[in-house]
């Protein structure tokens, strides 16, 4: 299948929502790509850090918004703020560690200086040098909206945005599964991981949105060392797993164990009662048998969690692995990865779910290495001149359009299998409105 000509005016039209083709330029141009961070990534939500990461007044880290440096904050007043990363005076950053603990930032050109909650606090001269003629308040540092849903914090420079609660919608409940299953949520396990892969962020996005077919073949070996379960097994149950559309180009898929998989493994059993406690009856239906869970967040955050063991000798443990598709160019992302656990969690427990999820995903581990050759190979076969001119499939979803699970307690439509690709094509379908503007 070849692609209709790009309209540059029409850039939605490159994913066809009736038949499920979507033309690789959407993965390699560099127009598409610029498109992509005015209308996608200007006017999003964004994930831009766990309070976790800035407990006390003065906590700091640095972060992106698209392509635009910001600074996320516990301000002294004891608010969470979002800064752009430029000073307002001839917009040079103010700001160079990734993180630290700070009453104020300093501007390494002129020296100005900005307090934590963004206001102006000094001038390389005195004020009355200006004699009046300017207005000190317009020189705050540029504050974005944010919002918090269970510990993540959202920012977003568009006040045309509709509310974060609104933004998430039906993700709500998926993300409490994750992040407010009990009574004082997740925490994070450190600094976040950070690397560069060879990609398009949306390989990353749609990928755990979620991708079920790809597991196994691009995961084989490492699945059957790390999961301990049979081939045909683990094809069993990626093809029974439910795929979820919820809406605003958020998905997940939910594989649950296979046949005798006990409830709750690889979960910490002390948690079990304060997840019973903080769920609803249908969330915790889900989360019980939840072998592998994996989720996006429109447009670039996502997670995974699932049991592993590296020793037949032991008991499989979940890491829980949150990270930012950041986009850099069309051919070029950075991932940030984070550990999270539940706060109440042992610290033993802890530490083992970490190393484990440090073996398996972020720069040094399996499962993310076969994901990253797989992106880059795809990368590289659309690329170029010819190859840029082809189109991706998502066409199981003309198969799949129907196969409506019917009793799923979660909203938003849950659909029978994870190689439905309805959930992955969600993400493209919400990307195809915004980018037609
Ligand atoms: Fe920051 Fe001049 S650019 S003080
Ligand atoms: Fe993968």
């Amino acid at each position: 299948m070849k692609m209709e000509e790009f309209n540059p005016d029409r850039p939605g039209d490159l994913v066809d929502p009736n038949t499920g083709w979507v033309n690789r330029r959407i993965f390699v141009d560099s127009d598409v790509h610029a498109m992509e961070l005015q209308r996608i990534f200007a006017r999003s939500w964004l994930f831009v850090g766990h309070e976790s990461e800035i407990p006390a007044p003065g906590d700091y880290v640095t972060r992106q918004i698209g392509n635009d440096p910001v600074i996320l904050v516990h301000s002294s007043d004891g608010k969470q703020r979002v800064f752009l990363n430029a000073c307002t005076h001839r917009g040079a950053m103010v700001c160079r560690a990734d993180g630290g603990n700070s009453p104020s930032f300093y501007c390494p050109y002129h020296g100005w200086t900005f307090r934590n909650d963004g206001t102006l606090h000094s001038l390389a001269d005195k004020p009355e040098a200006y004699k009046n003629k300017i207005n000190f308040e317009d020189y705050n540092l540029v504050q974005a909206r944010v919002g918090n849903y269970g510990g993540l914090i959202f920012a977003t420079f568009d006040e045309e945005a509709p509310g974060l609660e609104e933004y998430l919608g039906n993700a709500r409940w998926y993300m409490d599964l994750f992040f407010k299953r009990t009574p004082n949520g997740a925490q994070v396990l450190g600094a976040p991981v950070k690397w560069v892969a060879n990609m398009n962020w949306k390989y990353g996005a749609i990928n755990f949105a979620a991708d079920g077919p790809h597991a196994l073949a691009a995961h084989g070996p490492i699945s059957r060392m790390a999961i301990d379960m049979p081939m045909e097994a683990l094809i069993e149950i990626a093809k029974n797993g439910p795929a979820v559309r919820m809406g605003n180009g958020h998905g997940c898929i939910f594989v649950p164990g296979p046949q005798g998989f006990p409830d709750w493994t690889g979960f910490d059993p002390q948690m079990v009662p304060l997840y019973q406690q903080t769920l609803s009856a249908g969330q915790i239906s889900q989360l019980k048998n939840m072998f592998n869970g994996v989720m996006t967040v429109f447009p670039n955050l996502s997670w995974v969690h699932f049991p592993v063991t590296l020793s037949p000798k032991k008991p499989p443990i979940n890491f829980f692995n949150l990270r930012v598709w950041q986009p850099t160019s069309a051919s070029s992302s950075e991932i940030w990865a984070w550990f999270l656990a539940d706060r109440e969690s042992a610290e033993e427990y802890k530490q083992q779910s970490l190393q484990l999820g440090i073996q398996t995903f972020t720069a040094a581990g399996t499962f993310d290495q076969d994901d990253s050759e797989a992106w880059a190979a795809m990368d590289a076969g659309s690329r170029g001149t010819i190859g840029r001119q082809r189109m991706s499939s998502f066409q199981m979803i003309l198969a799949s359009e129907e196969d409506l699970i019917t009793d799923f307690p979660g909203p938003g439509e849950a659909y029978h299998s994870t190689y439905s690709e309805m959930s992955e094509f969600g993400v493209l379908l919400k990307w195809r409105e915004m980018m037609q503007g």
